[in-house]
């Protein structure tokens, strides 16, 4: 192994890795959309479907995008590089790298909107707008948010200066403290959401819901969104776990360490689903709505429930917290490059990214409300343009493309010498098992996503 330590520094300990990496992983991904995702594919088969794909896919990728971070040491374009060269492999590799920053760029300016949202929410909610809703109420409040660019955008710039802040102060001072604080808070919001949701919601209706296995609703495309989403929600393809891993200290083991974060976002998934679902049901409201359920429906729910405003303001602090940890792993792998090559300190490189983020949004923004147009991507209309666009080219196809490079690189590039002594224990089973996934499984499954993608499959 390494002695190397990366010139941005290192994790203080292993707690703290976990708690970045799972602040990367948890975001959006799993309270906004798995829900919705779970809502609109029929419940349970769709929820054992993801969960053998994170077991499959996810977790093997994630073991190979920390062991080339740490092997590497630096943001991933110049590890990739690197342990090309090393591997006495072509240098292109780096070019992995490249599409990884483009899609947090990208992820990130859309993210960042969304993300905005949840805090007019929860200003919202404090202030009891909510108080006894219908159903036209709520889609009036929504439409009045996102059909109003200036709204949006103070909300934006305001999420993406919060995202430079952290960025700024570094990987001990920074993104070290950030996780400490906002890790524990989000799992106490949630846990007590879930005790809400517990005691005023149909809790019985929601575990049927999400629990029984009807595998007569789930569809070929369902499949591979389950597959699709449990790559995305790992956080992986974009370098961010790469870069997290650069930071790792050369004695932790990486597959357990790995296994207890896809353990950890896995969880909280299913939890959100436990604090939204039985408020849906108990309100008389449709788990299928799509990316409504969140801002339409739920408002809902809440304006109909005892302390409803509370658990409302609540349930969006819990997405906002969700949605920082995440936008700071975005960023960093850019940050960290522009460190590197650049020479730059890492407060204008983290102020510069941000800014990339920030106008690649107003474009978002703009998306929703003048600019938004409808088209047709495989087989369903989408209606916000350059945002729909941007979510599908960084999400639907950069991810995956980034995920088989890795796997690819680590399974088939990589000496296997090299490999294993990096994850130690070469000869043990968890090691077989490993490489059989990361060699043939994974990318054959990232294949599929991407072809299901660009609307092959
Ligand atoms: N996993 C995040 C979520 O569930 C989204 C995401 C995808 C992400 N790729 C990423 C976050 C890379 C950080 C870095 O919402």
């Amino acid at each position: 192994m390494s002695d190397y330590v990366s010139i941005h520094g290192q994790w203080s300990s292993r707690l703290t890795f976990i708690l970045a990496a799972t602040g990367a992983a948890v975001g959006l991904g799993n309270v906004w959309k798995f829900p919705y995702l779970v809502g609109e594919n029929g419940g349970g088969a769709f929820v054992l479907v993801y969960i053998a794909s994170i077991a499959l896919i996810g977790v093997p990728v994630m073991i190979a995008e920390v062991m080339i971070g740490r092997r590497g040491r630096q943001s991933p374009i110049n590890t990739l590089r690197d342990l090309a060269v090393e591997a006495k492999s072509n240098c292109r590799w780096q070019f992995a790298g490249v599409l990884g920053i483009v899609a947090g760029l990208i992820i990130t300016s859309y993210y960042s909107v969304i993300a905005g949202w949840t805090m007019a929410y929860a200003v919202r909610m404090v202030g009891g707008v909510f108080t006894g809703v219908t159903k036209d109420g709520a889609e009036s409040i929504f439409a009045f948010l996102v059909e109003d660019p200036e709204r949006m955008l103070a909300w934006h710039t305001l999420f993406i200066l919060m995202t430079v802040a952290v960025i700024s102060r570094g990987v001990r001072s920074g993104l070290e403290q950030a996780v400490k604080i906002l890790m524990p808070a989000l799992l106490l919001l949630l846990l007590a959401l879930v005790v809400y949701a517990a005691v005023n919601g149909d809790f019985v209706q929601g575990l049927r819901f999400m629990f029984a296995i009807d595998f007569d609703a789930l569809t070929t495309g369902g499949v591979l969104t389950a597959m699709g989403h449990a790559f995305f929600t790992l956080s992986l393809g974009a370098g961010a776990i790469m870069v997290y891993g650069s930071y790792l200290p050369s004695d932790v083991p990486i597959a357990r360490t790995v296994v207890a974060i896809a353990t950890f976002d896995t969880v909280i998934a299913l939890l959100a689903g436990l604090a939204v679902f039985p408020l849906v049901f108990a309100n008389g409201l449709t788990p299928g709505s799509g990316p409504g359920l969140i801002f339409l429906s739920l408002p809902i729910a809440f304006g109909h429930m005892p302390w409803g405003g509370l658990f409302g303001t609540l349930f969006f602090l819990l997405l906002l917290f969700a949605a920082w940890t995440s936008s700071i792993a975005l960023l960093e792998p850019m940050v960290a490059w522009m460190v590197e090559n650049r020479r730059v300190l890492r407060a204008r490189a983290a102020g510069w990214v941000g800014f990339l983020a920030w106008l690649l949004g107003v474009v978002s923004i703009l998306s929703f409300g003048p600019w938004s147009f409808e088209f047709d991507f495989a087989g369903e209309v989408r209606h916000n343009g350059v945002y729909d666009l941007l979510d599908i080219l960084s999400s639907s196809i950069i991810l995956p493309i980034g995920g088989l490079a890795v796997a690819v690189f680590a399974g088939w590039v990589l000496p296997k010498t090299m490999v294993e002594d990096e994850l130690g224990g070469g000869a043990g089973l968890g090691f077989r098992l490993w490489y059989v996934a990361v060699r043939t499984i994974a990318p054959i499954a990232l294949l599929l996503i991407l072809l299901r993608a660009v609307g092959v499959i």
